[in-house]
């Protein structure tokens, strides 16, 4: 079929007539994006988790102008998020699983921070492909990292936030790696801790570590305190560009590898090489892009953000990372599947 005349698009047989739909609801996906945002920062959900409310009580309870109240509700519930029965608004299952604040599935750390900082950061995209500037909090001075951690709200809610990010992966990489061979682990760049504990509660016999700058200590021995497991994961405070990694038999990079230039990326796989014993593992997680870089719009889109968040980060294929692995000095390296957007290379020494 010959390209359809611009001129003269209602004249076209209705079976070849081009739509711009498709265009047209990516270019609108923030608004969706934006309604869910903003339902987790007023709590809908929460609320809702206690009982189902009418649109009166909602307006009430969470502080809305009336003016808007019925659209925001019902475009909740057009987008699969509340249901609405008779007069009163519940939430689906899912949302009620993920989306209370009182429940620990809660994934809404993760919201409220996109929320709170990458809704915003986004809106300098073209300026960040532009100058190949991160549009973060760096614009105003530090590292990305340094950034986050002035500000003590500001690093309780990204550390919850990676929690929710990791969970499930967690989960996987507890079930599907072979933890049973191995006696000991450190997550490097672990945060508050949420893959570690994951780990442990899976694997009894396992003894750990979370390796992260000194304010993430805190928050981290609170975490894995809360769990029980202080007894067996502690925290271990450095830099993993200016000390050693803790030895152990497997070596965690969760989320880690994404945030730094290729040769960053070098020296971090070079020190968890160093780190472990022959046989031992690296495990890198991240939501790495299919080898054809075509399909997985997550890992690319993460990429992106890796543009605003970071100095030099970058999200990877499988074929290059397990490249890096090998000339590392590992002898073997693979991709494998986790939960949600991400894979995990595992590298044996
Ligand atoms: C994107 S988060 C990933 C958190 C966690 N591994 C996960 O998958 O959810 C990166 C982590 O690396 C830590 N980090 C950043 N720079 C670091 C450094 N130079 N040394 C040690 N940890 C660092 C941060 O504090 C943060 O906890």
């Amino acid at each position: 079929m010959s390209s359809p005349d611009p001129h003269r698009v209602s004249a076209q047989p209705a079976a070849y007539r081009p739509s711009p739909d498709g265009i047209l609801q990516l270019g609108f996906g923030f608004m969706s994006a934006k309604v869910l945002l903003s339902a987790v920062e007023l709590g809908v959900f929460t609320k809702l988790a206690r009982s189902p409310m009418d649109r009166e009580e909602l307006v009430q309870q969470l502080g809305l102008h009336p003016r808007s109240a019925r659209d925001f509700l019902d475009a909740l519930v057009a987008l699969g998020m509340l249901e609405r029965q008779g007069a009163a608004y519940r939430n689906t299952s899912e949302a009620d699983f993920f989306l209370d604040r009182a429940k620990p599935s809660y994934v809404g750390g993760l919201i409220e921070m996109i929320n709170a900082r990458l809704y915003g950061f986004w809106g300098s995209l073209t300026e960040a492909l532009r100058t190949g500037k991160p549009q973060n909090e760096t614009k105003t001075g530090g590292g990305a990292f340094q950034a986050l951690y002035r500000d003590p709200q500001r690093l309780r809610s990204f550390l919850q936030a990676m929690t929710c990010l990791s969970i499930n992966s967690a989960n996987d990489m507890a079930a599907q790696f072979p933890w049973q061979n191995f006696q000991t682990f450190a997550d490097a760049g672990g945060a508050q801790g949420g893959v570690a504990v994951q780990i442990a509660l899976a694997h009894p016999h396992l003894r750990g570590c979370v390796f992260d700058l000194a304010p993430v200590k805190p928050l981290c021995e609170e975490h894995i305190a809360s769990f029980g497991l202080a007894g067996r994961l502690r925290f271990v405070t450095g830099n993993f560009f200016h000390d050693p990694l803790p030895q152990a038999d497997v070596i965690i990079l969760g989320h880690v590898l994404h945030d730094w230039n290729l040769e960053e990326k070098r020296r971090l796989i070079s020190k968890a090489y160093e780190a472990l014993p022959a046989g031992g593992a690296l495990l890198a997680v991240d939501a790495i892009i299919d080898d054809e870089r075509r399909f997985h719009v997550p890992g690319l889109l993460i990429s992106l953000n890796m543009l605003i968040e970071t100095a030099g980060g970058f999200d990877y294929t499988g074929a290059d990372g397990c490249a890096w692995m090998r000339e590392a000095g590992f002898r073997e390296a693979r991709v494998e599947r986790l939960a949600g957007p991400d894979s995990m290379i595992v590298a044996i020494k």
